[in-house]
């Protein structure tokens, strides 16, 4: 049986009379041709829906919370923070800022797979336009990714296809690069390895740790995510193959 296509975000209407967020949203269908823009975007008029995932300290999120609280064009609001843990920065970050907050341990359910399935039934009880895993260390599952296909992006540390995996910028050191950098993706099950939406290089300095290397990667993570939400947020996106474009 053919798999069916999926919606992956959405097009401004080129009418220029028209309400800018009254969009059209783009399909792409599995074997990679995109369908002509046919329906209308569901939230004409109101900025785009972000869930963030987070583990830790969240200063990724803390990022994107501080561009839409300064920019009222920014196009993205975030409705709600999940994580896997509790206790932890990145909760005490939404929390601050109002936003409301959720913690699904894996611990908490009978596996991985019924964790997975409460995740995705939980953030899609706030209906996001977009999924920003932002340092959320836990592989989202194939139900999971099933439900939110081309509308969750990642943040990994190293430039991809190099370096995957929980430990990139450690990775880098011990190889020797002399420049590493980010990676934001859409992810596609596989770890790190979905379509690139944006990267920034990072140069590796003479006695750099992993500590201060991470850190130097985090600065540039910060700015490349806030400016790739943003962007998706207001002008949609397509994936054709791996070929993701801005509209
Ligand atoms: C980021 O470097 C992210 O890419 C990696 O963990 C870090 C999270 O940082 N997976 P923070 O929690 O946003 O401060």
């Amino acid at each position: 049986m053919a798999t069916p296509p999926v919606q992956v975000g959405w097009v401004r209407s080129k009418d220029k009379s028209k309400d800018p967020y009254e969009e059209a949203a783009v399909v792409v269908h599995p074997e990679g041709t995109k369908s002509p823009p046919g329906l209308v975007h569901h939230r004409p008029g109101a900025p785009a829906r972000i869930v963030v995932l987070v583990s830790g300290s969240g200063t990724n999120l803390q990022a994107l919370i501080d561009a839409e609280a300064a920019d009222p064009a920014f196009g993205a609001t975030i409705v709600a923070v999940g994580a896997d843990r509790t206790g932890i920065q990145g909760l005490v970050r939404a929390e601050q800022a109002g936003i409301p907050t959720f913690a699904l341990r894996v611990k908490d359910f009978a596996g991985r797979e019924e964790w997975d399935r409460a995740l995705r039934d939980k953030v899609a009880e706030y209906e996001p336009d977009l999924v920003v895993s932002a340092g959320f260390m836990k592989l989202l599952g194939p139900d999971f990714l099933a439900a939110f296909d081309g509308r969750v992006i990642n943040t990994h540390p190293a430039l991809s296809p190099s370096f995957p995996g929980m430990h990139g910028p450690a990775d880098a050191l011990a190889y020797g690069v002399k420049i590493t950098g980010c990676t934001v993706f859409f992810v596609a099950g596989g770890v790190d390895d979905g379509p690139v939406v944006a990267q920034a290089a990072v140069p590796v300095e003479a006695g750099d740790d992993v500590e201060s290397l991470h850190e130097r990667i985090k600065t540039a993570e910060r700015a490349l995510l806030v400016d790739v939400v943003g962007r998706l947020a207001r002008h949609g996106w397509t994936i054709d193959n791996r070929k993701v474009t801005f509209q």
